[in-house]
């Protein structure tokens, strides 16, 4: 039991600078595994923080008992009209209705299908790196970490990659902190949001091309075709799901291993035998999605504590990541760790990470060309992390290399 009282604040953004508050998460794991966590009005009150790495597997499984739907996902409550409005996204559906959203898109993110990409993302990730290799020095994030997701989806999706980047400058805005952004700056990130896929919605509708944009335009659940409130929800969950959740692994990633030199050689080293134990350790360690809220339905136990119907529970995946009954020195960095049984990509059940094969495939390219092109990497000033408790990774990070010549002509 540790004896020192650490001040437990997952609320605010600020205990998210940085990188993962993991002094308060070594405390939950060894006083509270399932704490009362007390929060402002303004959200709706508290919520129950889970930690360990079972239990939060049993809550993502049991859609019946912690709901996706009756508050949806975010830890602040919405008002009537807008938690309304966010249940046309899946994300916020509990099955059966979720499952016949899932299957529309489904098809295109099984192994087989992302497989089809590898090629084209190694291409995507190679060129990333000839926009800055000569050089010697870029932002970490917004010249390498944040370009690849962004690409990759706005070419799933059918649009231009200048316009993947703008969709994905906003995502970030959308998932930092409440106490972080403005109501205003929300609500024209929103504005810009819906004029965007109400114009993509009618293009596509109208001159369909080989792409899930098109796929979903023509797409019909329950004899309907999707309204344009929920094509928009669908446009805006594959552009924020995949977009600053692998930026943050790749960003956190790399810095993790400059802090780290050693083990940042050995991976160069041993790149090929290392890399199936090392994506799944940095997924860990950085865990980019930090939690999600589900509602409880019924009073209920977890674990041994009990949860009364209506209240909010949180599921910290990254603190679950580090629970020290399931992982050996968890504060470890393990390139070798193995198994591994993270829940960076979420806890089971219905709403696992749809774009984890996807994901994979991402990190190993871009970290192929990170170690075998940008050598002698080093910080040039202080990392800022993204002020949010949601999702975790490096805002900006500026860092130098040796220069180097162009992979392509
Ligand atoms: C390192 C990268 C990523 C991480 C850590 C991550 C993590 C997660 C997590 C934790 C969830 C919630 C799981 C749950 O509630 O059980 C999720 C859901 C989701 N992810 Fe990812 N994700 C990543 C990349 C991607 C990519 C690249 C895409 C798509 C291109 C994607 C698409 C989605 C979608 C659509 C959902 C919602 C699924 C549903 O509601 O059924 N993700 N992801």
């Amino acid at each position: 039991m540790t004896t020192t009282p650490t001040r437990i604040d997952l609320w605010s953004s600020a205990s998210f600078l940085q990188g993962q508050p993991i002094d308060q998460y070594r405390w939950l794991h060894e006083n509270a595994p399932v704490y009362w966590h007390d929060a402002p009005d303004e959200i709706g009150g508290g919520f129950w923080v889970v930690s360990p790495l079972d239990l939060v597997k049993q809550v993502s499984s049991d859609n019946k008992l912690f709901s996706s739907y009756a508050n949806g996902t975010m830890l602040y409550d919405l008002p009537e009209d807008s938690l309304r409005a966010s249940r046309a996204m899946m994300l916020n559906m509990d099955p059966p209705q979720h499952n016949r959203y899932r299957k529309l898109v489904g098809p295109q993110f099984i192994p087989k299908s992302a497989r089809k990409w590898e090629v084209d993302i190694d291409e995507l990730a190679s060129q990333i790196i000839d926009e800055v290799c000569e050089a010697g020095e870029c932002d970490l994030v917004a010249d390498i970490a944040g370009k690849l997701p962004s690409y990759v989806v706005a070419r799933l999706l059918g649009i231009p990659p200048e316009v993947g980047v703008r969709l994905y400058d906003l995502t970030e805005i959308m998932h930092t902190a409440l106490d972080s952004v403005t109501p205003e700056q929300r609500a024209k990130v929103a504005v810009e949001y819906a004029e965007f896929t109400a114009n993509l919605h009618k293009e596509k509708t109208e001159n369909p091309t080989a792409d899930l944009a098109s796929r979903l335009a023509h797409a019909e659940v329950d004899g309907h075709k999707l309204t344009s409130q929920e094509y928009q929800a669908f446009i805006t969950l594959l552009v924020n799901a995949g977009g600053d959740t692998t930026r943050g692994l790749v960003g956190g990633g790399v810095l993790t291993l400059i802090q780290h030199p050693d083990i940042l050689a050995d991976f160069r080293a041993r790149t090929d035998e290392l890399m199936p134990t090392a994506i799944e350790e940095l997924l860990r360690y950085q865990s980019p999605v930090v939690h999600f809220r589900r509602t409880a339905t019924e009073d209920t136990m977890l674990g041994d504590t009990a949860i009364k119907k209506g209240e909010k529970v949180a599921i910290f995946y990254a603190a679950a990541n580090r629970d020290p009954a399931v992982f050996e020195n968890p504060d470890e960095l393990d390139l070798e760790r193995d198994p591994n049984p993270h829940v960076a990509f979420g806890g089971g059940g219905p709403h696992f990470c749809l774009g984890s094969h996807f994901a994979r495939i991402e990190i190993e390219s871009m970290f192929r060309q990170i170690l075998s092109r940008l050598h002698n990497l080093e910080l040039v000033d202080e990392p800022v992390w993204v002020p949010s408790n949601f999702t975790s990774g490096p805002q900006r990070a500026r860092i130098r290399f040796t220069p180097s010549a162009k992979a392509n002509a």
